[in-house]
């Protein structure tokens, strides 16, 4: 029998983290998912898919000390993908002289510091030919920076700085490594005004991570592959 694939998804209640989990259910990958707090919807996919969802919960990418805990207990399990997912945005429309500070600094951890210390935690875990995918966004390239959402944007372009950092680290490495773009998709976060629904962005987004195993180095890619200006 064929193993199965292992995908871990950090940040999974909901949006576009719990589109990731029933996409990778689907296409019949053991799927490992972790959550603030256990939502309606997860269970949900847990009873359609008990075999192969495992949710872990207390998982907060701020909290240093919750993300080892979720490192011991995953010990020794290997991963093919790793995607981290969680992100927040904070006053999307203010800028640098109108933002409460704590906003500010609550996207910078949430946003670029934290995935990036989950990646430093869990990249032995994922196999030499796997994916360590990061969701980023159009909105963190500096070369076509519009002034929309900038304060979210900084957080997303600081995300993408720290994956170069990383990846020039470890320039020997043979896993793919992806900062990739979604779109613009109806979330909590997207709000109903954006141009996509899920199911037209998560579906594209696997498609991606999955084109891109076994093909070493850093890429920051949309839903389509296509590379973004840094
Ligand atoms: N929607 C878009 O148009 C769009 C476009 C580009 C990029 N993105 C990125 O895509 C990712 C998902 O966004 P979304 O649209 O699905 O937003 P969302 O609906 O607001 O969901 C955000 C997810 O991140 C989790 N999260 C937030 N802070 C966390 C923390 N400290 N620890 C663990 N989990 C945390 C949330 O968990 P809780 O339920 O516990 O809060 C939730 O599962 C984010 O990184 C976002 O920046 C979204």
């Amino acid at each position: 029998m064929e193993n199965k694939q292992t995908v871990l998804i950090v940040g999974a209640s909901r949006g576009l983290g719990l589109a990731l989990v029933e996409e990778y259910c689907k296409r019949g990958f053991d799927v490992i998912a972790t959550v603030r707090q256990q939502t309606a919807a997860l269970q949900g996919l847990q009873k359609q898919y008990p075999d192969s969802l495992e949710v872990h919960e207390q998982v907060d990418i701020v909290n240093l000390d919750s993300v080892r805990i979720l490192h011991d207990r995953l010990k020794g399990r290997k991963l093919d993908v790793l995607f981290v997912n969680a992100g927040i945005s904070r006053a999307n429309e203010l800028t640098p002289l109108q933002v409460e500070e704590q906003d500010y600094i609550d996207m910078m951890l949430t946003n670029a510091l934290s995935p990036m210390r989950v990646v430093e935690l869990f990249h032995e875990n994922v196999l030499t030919n796997g994916v360590i995918a990061l969701m980023s966004s159009e909105l963190g390239s500096i070369t076509n920076a519009s002034a929309f959402w900038e304060l979210y944007s900084s957080s997303k372009a600081a995300l993408n700085m720290l994956a170069k950092s990383f990846a020039a680290r470890h320039s020997n490495d043979s896993r793919a490594m992806l900062l990739i773009a979604p779109g613009w998709v109806r979330t909590d976060m997207g709000t109903q005004d954006a141009i996509l629904d899920v199911s037209e962005s998560i579906p594209l987004v696997v498609d991606v991570v999955t084109q891109h195993a076994g093909r070493p180095g850093l890429r920051y890619v949309d839903r389509f592959g296509k590379t973004i200006a840094w």
